[in-house]
């Protein structure tokens, strides 16, 4: 029996995360889950921490799942090499950072494409949506399951109300060529960086904005900086929960097939549970003096009208069955 303690605990515990770093037995082959989500009450947090915790009992003796949050192991820019260099073995990247690997994953970052999480659930669980779960398969990444984190939202040091209020602000966004998109549709200028320097960059005046769910607003604690977060709901964040097929041909079958259906599992208990963590971290950020600002129907539909032209740009890249599958859902 392993107990969640060790070395990096202490790290964690400092930096507000909670971490499932277990004393490893010998004999066990130690594996690591690497992320870059924090806090306690983040989807990400509990779903990776709840993966480790069933591996490490129910795989005792044989497999022992180390996890590093909070950009602690590596950042956006290293982790996806890293788990092909054998250096980690599972990642929940969010789907919009796998754009020098696949251009199919622009499905997810369609601004309004998904009305609600429900409505990308469906498509997840639909034909199309699963195939595309191994859409990387000859980079030789394997997608174990979809993570879903929430609807995405923006904040800025002024009130967006309407999309004008947007012209000529810097947003932080990650790194996709939809995401970049979208923000000059909308009369701003797209600033890819590393999550993990969103914060600094909100505090300093290098980006005006960003946008993200309510998770990553309040524990990351964006709102402290920002104006406020207008309640857009344009955006879907969801993750690839992943390893590599290297890793995975490694196991022997009983192993191999044990840690598949336990991975299924977590995905089911998280993404159950996904939409009460968001609402939990909205009422956090208002309770910690954050500011929301909620949108008319008519005020909506303009961020909807600005948006709509970047589906067509990405068309041919992401191929207009998928797109019409994801707005059918
Ligand atoms: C972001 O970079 O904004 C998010 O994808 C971070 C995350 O993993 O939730």
């Amino acid at each position: 029996m392993k107990k969640v303690l060790g070395t990096l605990s202490a790290l964690a515990f400092a930096m507000g995360s909670t971490v499932s770093f277990a004393a490893c037995d010998a004999g066990e082959r130690v594996v690591k889950l690497s992320h870059v989500t924090g806090g306690t009450t983040h989807p990400k947090v509990v779903a990776a921490n709840n993966f480790a915790d069933a591996v490490n009992k129910e795989l005792n003796g044989k497999l022992c799942v180390e996890v590093y949050p909070n950009s602690t192991l590596f950042g956006d820019s290293k982790e996806l090499e890293a788990l092909l260099l054998g250096d980690v073995q599972f990642l929940a990247p969010s789907l919009s950072k796998f754009g020098s690997y696949t251009k199919k994953y622009g499905v997810f970052d369609l601004p309004f494409i998904f009305k609600d999480m429900d409505a990308a659930m469906r498509f997840t669980a639909s034909k199309t949506g699963k195939d595309l779960l191994n859409a990387m398969e000859d980079v030789g990444f394997v997608g174990l399951g979809y993570w879903m984190s929430g609807m995405k939202y923006f904040s800025a040091n002024k009130p967006l109300i309407v999309p004008t209020d947007a012209n000529g602000l810097k947003f932080r966004v990650q790194n996709s060529d939809v995401a970049k998109a979208m923000i000059a549709a909308m009369g701003g200028s797209p600033q890819p960086m590393a999550f993990s320097e969103v914060y600094g960059a909100l505090q300093t005046g290098v980006v005006d904005g960003q946008e993200n769910t309510w998770s990553n607003i309040y524990t990351k604690k964006f709102f402290e900086v920002q104006d406020s977060t207008t309640q857009t709901s344009h955006q879907l964040l969801a993750y690839l929960f992943m390893t590599s097929k290297e890793f995975l041909d490694s196991l022997d079958s009983d192993t191999r097939a044990k840690l598949v259906e336990i991975a299924d599992r977590v995905t089911v208990a998280a993404n159950n549970s996904v939409k009460d963590k968001e609402e939990g971290n909205r009422q956090n950020i208002l309770k910690g003096g954050g500011k929301i600002n909620e949108l008319t129907p008519a005020q909506r539909k303009q961020w909807v009208d600005a948006m709509k032209p970047v589906w067509k740009k990405f068309e041919s890249d992401i191929g207009a069955d998928i797109i019409a599958a994801a707005a059918a859902s």
